[in-house]
């Protein structure tokens, strides 16, 4: 044994006959080691090891994405809407832009009584526990942001069945219920999810929280996750006397359950002023689910009030929910004009060639939440409404619609929106010898089943004076919006 070290390791000594032999027995050795083991290795492989992976799946899941459930349907969700006794008869009106008894489940929680009214098709609505055990001590907040907070769990104790998810929302919240089932769908509502959206305000972000769900633009917990927060919230609130709104504290308990936000853009907390055609007319290409602060800013059409003007946006709603103020870009190159389309909401035509990159951020038509703050304090981009005089946009509201069945398309006209336009120089057609855009489009209810992508759009020739009519679809193979 001592020679055979000597061998391995020393280099120096001169080996004899004996200790060679035993040199190629080791190697001999580990040759056939090596053979034996790559075998062992390489022909397994193809059967064992790479199915190995998806036999794990199948233990751990049994009853995986295959075996789902049936899908979510607006039967399986119940509403929690926060309301006030003072504001209750101005705000009602929002609610039954969007509440459907017959299809819905829902329940109002008012801090006092009010006319019941049972024909309005509302929600029922409960009065809240009393809260003034708990502690409050927000200097700039109301100490309501407890009852609103708590309205989960008193939910959950009404004991409903066949529950999937409790979506809240306030009584300003104006919901597209097909939209908010679709996103629901993305979701086993047997797992714990907590689902919204941020502010717009990137200071807000910062004051609250970057992962609170913002309780206006509304926001889901699965039914699980509602039940586990229930046997905890009284606790947990007792804990935070000093945050200052309702949607905190449910962050709060959310962060002690270990739930994190999961973030759905089609939730709108609007924590703007001002006009929302910038961020209506370039959606983020997801669902709209939700809109919120409908009292603070402008009415979404001009020329009308808040709830008519939402009364109005159900009308392409009922006849394509999925596409609502989806944008589509495409140009008149005979004209040289980039065209904007936010399908059922407004069409914005601008003289020039626009890129997509470009016509895809807001415009900023609206303002800051913070006063003082421009437009670095926003939670993503955004461009200046027009860097020429004339390149200011020309809008066309959505005023009707009609589904031709034959075709089985959908003909949404949008008429100027007529004002004032700085004289412009250039010496390229004028967009307002327009009185109408028409946009012709295929009802697609499976918009959202398929992977996200903004629709294309085609100006149509038509010799109609006055007008301009355009296709909008699913973008054809090799179709790009190129500039
Ligand atoms: C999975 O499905 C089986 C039969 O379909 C059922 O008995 C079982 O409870 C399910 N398990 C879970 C976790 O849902
Ligand atoms: C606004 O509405 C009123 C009444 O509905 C109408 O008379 C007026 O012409 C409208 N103004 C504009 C600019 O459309
Ligand atoms: C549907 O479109 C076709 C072709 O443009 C037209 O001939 C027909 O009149 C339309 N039908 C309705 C109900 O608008």
């Amino acid at each position: 044994m001592k020679d055979s070290e000597k061998v391995t390791c020393g280099a120096q000594a001169r080996p004899s006959a004996s200790q060679k032999l035993m040199v190629w027995l080791i190697l001999f050795m580990c040759v056939t080691y090596i053979v034996y083991s790559l075998k062992l290795v390489s022909t397994p492989t193809s059967t064992t090891c790479s199915h190995a992976p998806f036999s794990v799946q199948r233990l751990s899941a049994p009853n995986g994405t295959a075996k789902r459930e049936r899908k979510t349907e607006l039967r399986h969700v119940v509403f929690g809407i926060a309301a006030s006794a003072k504001l209750w008869e101005q705000r009602k009106n929002y609610i039954k832009i969007w509440y459907k008894e017959k299809e819905m489940r829902g329940v109002v929680w008012l801090d006092g009584r009010v006319k019941s009214e049972a024909k309005e098709g509302l929600p029922r609505v409960m009065i809240s526990s009393d809260t003034s055990n708990f502690a409050y001590r927000n200097k700039q907040g109301h100490r309501s942001a407890i009852r609103i907070s708590r309205i989960v769990s008193e939910t959950v104790r009404l004991g409903l069945k066949d529950v999937r998810w409790l979506v809240m929302g306030d009584d300003d919240t104006v919901f597209v219920t097909e939209n908010l089932v679709r996103v629901l769908n993305k979701y086993d509502h047997r797992g714990m999810y907590y689902i919204g959206s941020l502010s717009e305000s990137h200071l807000q972000n910062i004051f609250f929280s970057y992962g609170m769900a913002y309780g206006g633009g509304g926001f889901a917990i699965s039914y699980p996750l509602a039940k586990a927060l229930e046997k905890m919230q009284d606790r947990c609130i007792q804990r935070y006397p000093a945050l200052y709104g309702s949607d905190d504290r449910m962050q709060a308990c959310m962060a002690e359950l270990g739930v994190p936000l999961t973030k759905e853009l089609g939730f709108h907390q609007y924590d703007v002023y001002g006009n929302l055609l910038g961020l209506l007319g370039s959606h983020p290409v997801t669902p709209l689910v939700s809109l919120h602060h409908l009292d603070l800013v402008e009415p979404i059409f001009p020329n009308m009030s808040r709830v008519e003007s939402l009364q109005r946006l159900t009308i392409p709603m009922k006849l394509d929910s999925a596409s609502l103020i989806q944008q589509s870009i495409c140009y008149d190159t005979k004209r040289k004009w980039t065209i904007s389309v936010s399908w059922g909401f407004a069409i914005q035509i601008f003289r020039g060639i626009f890129s997509p990159r470009e016509i895809e951020m807001p415009s900023r038509t609206f303002l800051n939440w913070y006063k003082r703050a421009d437009y670095t304090a926003y939670a993503f981009n955004t461009r200046p409404v027009t860097r020429n005089p004339c390149q200011k946009p020309f809008v066309f509201y959505f005023s009707k619609a009609k589904l031709n069945s034959t075709l089985q398309q959908t003909v949404t006209e949008y008429e100027r929106h007529r004002v004032s336009h700085p004289e412009c120089r250039w010496k390229m057609a004028d967009p307002s010898v327009l009185d109408k855009v028409v946009v012709y489009k295929k009802p697609d209810p499976h918009l959202w089943d398929r992977a996200p992508r903004r629709n294309c759009c085609r100006v149509m020739k038509s010799n109609k004076k006055g007008r301009v009519e355009i296709d909008v679809g699913v973008c054809r193979d090799g179709e790009v919006t190129e500039p």
